[in-house]
């Protein structure tokens, strides 16, 4: 393993591309391994247990890819799992995604802030921390949203059943004057634009995949294992699922011209 070796990243499915765009833009010259749990999406419902052993199968196969660290690109997989990755492998920086609690709690000026995110993430230990160590001065209503991985995963980013998905969802939480939503799960930033366009204006609609791309910048530099090459490095895709329906789905998802999808199994 050595500086030039590729980064990690994997999720219950296609939703943690939105996370490896911005590790993209952040860090270009990095080459990328991504794997997409699809044969197992959503994790949102299954047990923590059940998502542990997932990923504990995936980081082993990644780091025989020769990762040099690892991203958990996916929030509920990051509540069941992340504490467990860490454990395993002490020496390899290890990235989670946090739902965005703290810099909401700081921009609300209602005092009040929604939470979207599967009932693993809202029912996990690690969210309550959160709550407990950066929410005690506002009021946070969260909001699992079931259904809704399911239709971006088929690449469904619009359309009527989304609206009426996200109308359902949101209206609670504007009915008790939320002014900042967290989108705690990295499958809903590709349904962004619907919520622009669907809430109020002053509404502040906050992720992490940004944050998680600096987070990882960071590391990569504290341990002297930042790639040096500046030019876009090569980028690989698995799926424990059907290969041609994320392939069919990469284009919308992901930009860039995509490679083929190997089947992980
Ligand atoms: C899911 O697989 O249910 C959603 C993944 C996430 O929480 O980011």
């Amino acid at each position: 393993m050595n500086k030039s070796s590729p980064i990690g990243v994997f999720d219950s499915g296609v939703g943690g591309l939105s996370v490896l765009r911005e590790i993209r833009t952040r860090l270009p010259g990095e080459s990328l391994l991504y794997l997409a749990d699809s044969g197992y999406v959503p994790y949102g419902e299954k047990s923590a247990e059940f998502i542990r052993e997932r990923c504990r199968k995936i980081a082993d196969f990644l780091l025989k890819q020769g990762a040099k660290a690892l991203v958990v690109a996916c929030n509920t997989a990051t509540a069941a799992a992340v504490a467990d990755l860490r454990e395993l492998y002490p020496e390899l920086p290890v990235v989670g995604m946090e739902p965005a609690v703290k810099p909401a709690a700081a921009v609300t000026r209602t005092g009040v802030v929604g939470v979207l995110a599967t009932t693993g993430t809202l029912k996990s230990a690690r969210f309550a921390a959160l709550l407990d160590r950066f929410a005690s001065n506002v009021r946070v209503i969260t909001k699992p949203c079931p259904g809704l991985v399911e239709l971006i995963e088929v690449g469904q980013l619009d359309g009527p059943d989304i609206h009426r998905m996200l109308s359902d969802f949101t209206a609670p939480l504007l009915a008790e004057g939320c002014d900042t939503l967290i989108l705690g799960c990295t499958h809903y930033p590709f349904i962004k634009p619907v919520l622009v366009r669907l809430l109020p204006p002053d509404i502040t609609i906050i992720d992490t995949g940004a944050a998680v791309a600096r987070r990882l910048q960071n590391l990569l530099e504290l341990c002297d294992m930042r790639s040096d090459s500046q030019i876009a490095a090569h980028v690989q895709f698995w799926s424990s699922g059907d290969t041609g329906k994320m392939l069919s789905v990469l284009p919308l998802l992901w930009g860039e011209p995509p490679g083929p999808v190997r089947y992980f199994g």
